[in-house]
């Protein structure tokens, strides 16, 4: 396949952060193999694991991947001729899974009318799964100021120009009611505030993967102040690393909050039963199959030397990338 194209803006990388998280992943690898654990065995494991997660995550999930698959065919190569495959449909480790996303009872209740410090707004940005991420982290990040969030606006202008409101994709009143008690979610903003704020709002920009920390001293003062508050292109805008009760907030928000519209859900069951009828194994692809995703895959998909140049030129984008990849 030949990729030519106009190159999306959609993706968003943080290669530093995948870096580590390999080289943390290296690490443990690397203990596992002194207790005599099999090495492509764990890397299996994480690869199945990695899959899961980019169920969920998308092109983030993607980039690790990248790595992951670099790195395990590198352990594979010299284990292959003693180990046989490892078949990740049978893996016992994953009955090791389990959900963490229930509200512990001492977590405080959401704060609600005069308490709360503000009305946070957020503009979505991206695809669907990036701007669902994002609302995920607004959450979070309105429990982390005590602020009042108002229902997202998703993004019609980037990359799929879908016109859809948060309505039509998501169960509001679902998201709204089953949050409740960990932030106060309204759909918009009371008339009495509209018209003694500003307009359009104070809009700020986060930087990536921004800590509590950063939102309790760089927004909350603003928010404090301005009583309206709006963090615009809000994707991938807070830290992974987030104490407990937060991060069991995230999952909250994510596998439980976000549900979508009936009609969606209707068609997707349909969809599974039509599946479970022709198989009973399934694999996710990534949908936006396109020469940057493409590039950040680090595979090489058939189009002779003219994927090969047009692909090295993407990839020199991200510092991390070898221009050529050995595959
Ligand atoms: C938020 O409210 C809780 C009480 O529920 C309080 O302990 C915390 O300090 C408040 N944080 C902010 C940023 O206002």
């Amino acid at each position: 396949m030949v990729v030519v194209g106009k190159v999306g803006n959609g993706c968003k990388f943080t290669p530093t952060t995948n870096l580590a998280l390999l080289q943390k992943h290296q690490h443990v690898c690397g203990r596992f193999q002194r207790k005599q654990f099999s090495l492509s065995f764990i890397c299996g494991l994480m690869l199945f694991a990695l899959g899961l997660i980019s169920l969920f995550t998308g092109h983030v999930a993607s980039h690790l991947e990248y790595y992951s698959f670099k790195f395990m065919k590198g352990a594979l190569s010299s284990k292959l001729n003693r180990h046989p495959p490892i078949n990740i449909w049978k893996s016992k480790a994953s009955k090791l899974y389990y959900g963490c996303s229930s509200r512990d009872p001492n977590f405080p209740h959401a704060v609600r009318g005069r308490a709360s410090n503000g009305y946070l707004l957020i503009a979505t940005s991206g695809g669907l799964n990036q701007q669902r991420t994002g609302i995920t982290d607004a959450v979070v990040v309105a429990r982390i100021l005590n602020a009042t969030l108002v229902v997202p606006e998703l993004d019609h202008h980037s990359f799929w120009k879908d016109d859809s409101d948060f309505v039509d994709i998501f169960d509001i009143e679902w998201f709204i009611n089953s949050l409740a008690k960990d932030v106060t979610i309204i759909k918009r903003i009371p008339d009495k505030v509209m018209r003694s704020m500003d307009r359009p709002p104070y809009t700020m920009r986060v930087p990536r993967k921004s800590p509590p920390e950063f939102y309790l001293d760089q927004v909350l003062p603003t928010l404090l102040r301005r009583r309206v508050v709006q963090l615009t292109k809000f994707d991938y805008r807070l830290a992974n690393n987030l104490d407990e009760q937060l991060a069991k907030l995230r999952c909250r928000v994510n596998y439980h909050g976000l549900r979508f519209t009936k009609p969606i859900r209707k068609l997707g069951q349909e969809l599974v039963m039509k599946m479970r009828k022709m198989a009973t194994r399934f694999i996710a692809i990534h949908l936006r199959f396109e020469p940057d995703m493409l590039a950040f895959s680090g595979c090489y998909y058939g189009g002779g030397d003219k994927e090969r140049n047009q692909l090295a030129e993407i990839r020199k984008r991200w510092e991390t990338l070898p221009v050529r990849l050995i595959f």
